[in-house]
């Protein structure tokens, strides 16, 4: 049986799959035992299903070992109260795509969706707009705080808590060991470093591509430049959410270097600018490329040997820093929210809890590569199986910095996306960084 991945990558179910076994085991561990084990293989029936109370799930599209679908069958036959309706959104990596589906949806105020995912990005807008119930009082403190603190915090609007938390993600740097090894070369701490090593390897002709990233003109691209910038001790707007920050010279020699690495050092193809995630990791897992900046999701995928010509060659570290900066992640992940005027607020709020449980994430973790928003799961030995390379850059995870927090984030982000991708195409960058900057203001209303 065939199965589509993250980006539209076609596999192999039967080789890609946890197991079957492992999937139920954890499956009891997520519904508990009573959940009827090949009925979530088999069938979707459900048992008196007239008599439930019918919500619907809006959510964007995660591939892995499972899918979302499969997710909701797990918590549809787990109980006989509710039953969940799934609707589909495109991929995250679609960003523009998906956050216009949900404002279509949340607009109209009509209760539905129910409950929905949304990039940790939209938090502030949602809730700004009143589209999203505050959790408050349905959320205990000491509920609260069985997440991580930083997690916790981005699902926070003016005090309300207004989203619970999914799952965390952050960008990393996937290496090829062995080429590294061949080059006697040390896993890049700086940028520069990264620089040396991809042009020895791709000079002396075992790589295509130094260095894989993405330059789109698309929100993955204001991630990429976060970590740039951020690690050049630059920011796009200050913590007070109006001074725009993005112009200031750390930050214009950050998008230089960007745009270096394509057109002066030649270490990333012009392609990387048409680029996102996995357009950027194919060359990769291929074996064309040196290193790679992206999301935790790849690292399975690089790790599977019906998807990947590198299997057991791929090293994860933290993104390189500029000399005297500070290596910077790209606070990622979707988070969950229910919709304000939901007409069925007691079974969106059980689904909602079902779905950030710690097992639910286990799930999530295992089956589909999120990274749990629960310390507790995140440091469990089940994880630690499944999953080796997350525990290993907990830091990486859990210190990562947030995109800026503004209800106005969707035109910030667009006015970023088309700036940064003209600087990295004309490498006009000072004056693309100041265009931006004027843009930014109005957006922000400074
Ligand atoms: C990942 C991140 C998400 C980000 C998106 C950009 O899915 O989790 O936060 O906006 O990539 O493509």
């Amino acid at each position: 049986m065939k199965v589509r991945l993250e980006g539209g990558r076609e596999g192999d179910r039967t080789a890609i799959t946890l197991g079957r076994r492992a999937f139920l085991q954890l499956s009891g561990l997520a519904a508990g035992a009573a959940l009827a084990a090949p009925a979530i293989l088999k069938s979707t029936t459900i048992a008196n299903a007239a008599d439930r109370t019918p919500i619907t799930f809006a959510s964007a599209k995660f591939f892995g070992n499972r899918t979302v679908a499969e997710m909701v069958d797990v918590f549809n036959q787990s109980q006989s109260r509710i039953l969940v309706k799934y609707d589909e959104l495109p991929p995250p990596s679609a960003s523009t795509e998906v956050h216009q589906g949900l404002v279509q949806r949340l607009a109209k105020k009509d209760g539905a969706p129910d409950v929905f995912t949304q990039d940790v990005v939209w938090i502030a807008e949602f809730a700004g707009a009143g589209w999203a119930l505050p959790l408050d009082q349905y959320v205990s403190a000491e509920e609260a705080a069985a997440y991580f603190p930083g997690v916790l915090a981005a699902c926070k609007w003016n005090g309300k808590l207004s989203a619970l938390p999914w799952y965390v993600d952050s960008g990393m740097l996937y290496y090829r060991k062995d080429l590294l090894e061949a080059a006697g070369a040390a896993v890049p701490q700086t940028w520069d470093d990264l620089v040396k090593t991809a042009t020895e390897i791709q000079k002396a002709g075992k790589a295509k591509i130094g260095f894989s990233w993405q330059g789109k003109q698309a929100e993955v691209l204001i991630c990429d430049l976060v970590e740039f910038v951020t690690s050049h001790g630059g920011s796009i707007l200050a913590a007070n959410g109006k001074t725009v920050e993005i112009a200031e010279p750390n930050a214009v020699a950050a998008v230089q270097f960007m745009y270096d690495t394509i057109a002066k050092y030649r270490i990333s193809p012009t392609d990387v600018r048409s680029w996102d995630e996995e357009p950027s990791r194919a060359p990769f897992t291929a074996g064309d490329a040196v290193f790679l900046r992206n999301w935790s999701y790849v690292y399975p995928i690089a790790q599977d040997p019906k998807a990947s010509s590198v299997d057991g060659k791929v090293g994860v570290a933290p993104l390189p820093h500029f000399a005297g900066g500070k290596s910077a992640a790209c606070l990622g992940g979707y988070q969950y929210g229910v919709n304000a005027t939901t007409r069925h607020r007691e079974a969106a709020i059980e689904f909602l809890k079902w779905l950030s449980s710690p097992a639910t994430q286990l799930l999530f973790a295992t089956e589909l590569g999120l990274a749990p928003s629960r310390p507790a799961v995140f440091d469990s030995p089940e994880l630690g199986k499944a999953q080796p390379f997350m525990q290993t850059l907990k830091p990486v995870f859990v210190g990562a910095t947030p995109r800026p927090v503004t209800p106005k984030y969707s035109q910030v982000s667009l006015a970023l996306q088309s700036a940064v991708s003209r600087a990295i195409t004309n490498g006009d960058v000072e004056a693309e960084l100041k265009r931006a900057k004027a843009n930014l203001e109005r957006i922000v209303g400074k």
